[in-house]
């Protein structure tokens, strides 16, 4: 039986009619997720309307099994710091 391989983080981005208008908190992550080259590490899903409309757009993360409401553009730059493994240097 083959094994199917999954990064440990997870993204998912709600892609209903409310936080579904509000695409470049989408591409704000999958952009830096890719130019942190961190493909491997955190994988994005568009996720159906979870019910929670009045608080869009909505973001859920996992494995840390947290949920962010209203998300805009500026608290994902926030939030980015927390999702993404700090690099030593
Ligand atoms: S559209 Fe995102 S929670 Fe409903």
């Amino acid at each position: 039986m083959s094994k199917i391989e999954f990064p440990a983080k997870a993204l998912f981005i709600c892609n209903g009619s409310k936080c579904g208008k509000h695409k470049e908190v989408r591409k704000y992550f999958k952009n830096t997720i890719k130019e942190n080259n961190l493909k491997q590490d955190i994988e994005i899903f568009k996720m159906e309307c979870s019910n929670r409309c009045k608080s869009a757009p909505i973001v859920f993360f996992q494995p840390e099994n947290e949920w962010f409401e209203k998300v805009s553009l500026d608290k994902a730059k926030k939030m980015i710091s927390t999702i993404i493994p700090q690099k030593n240097s």
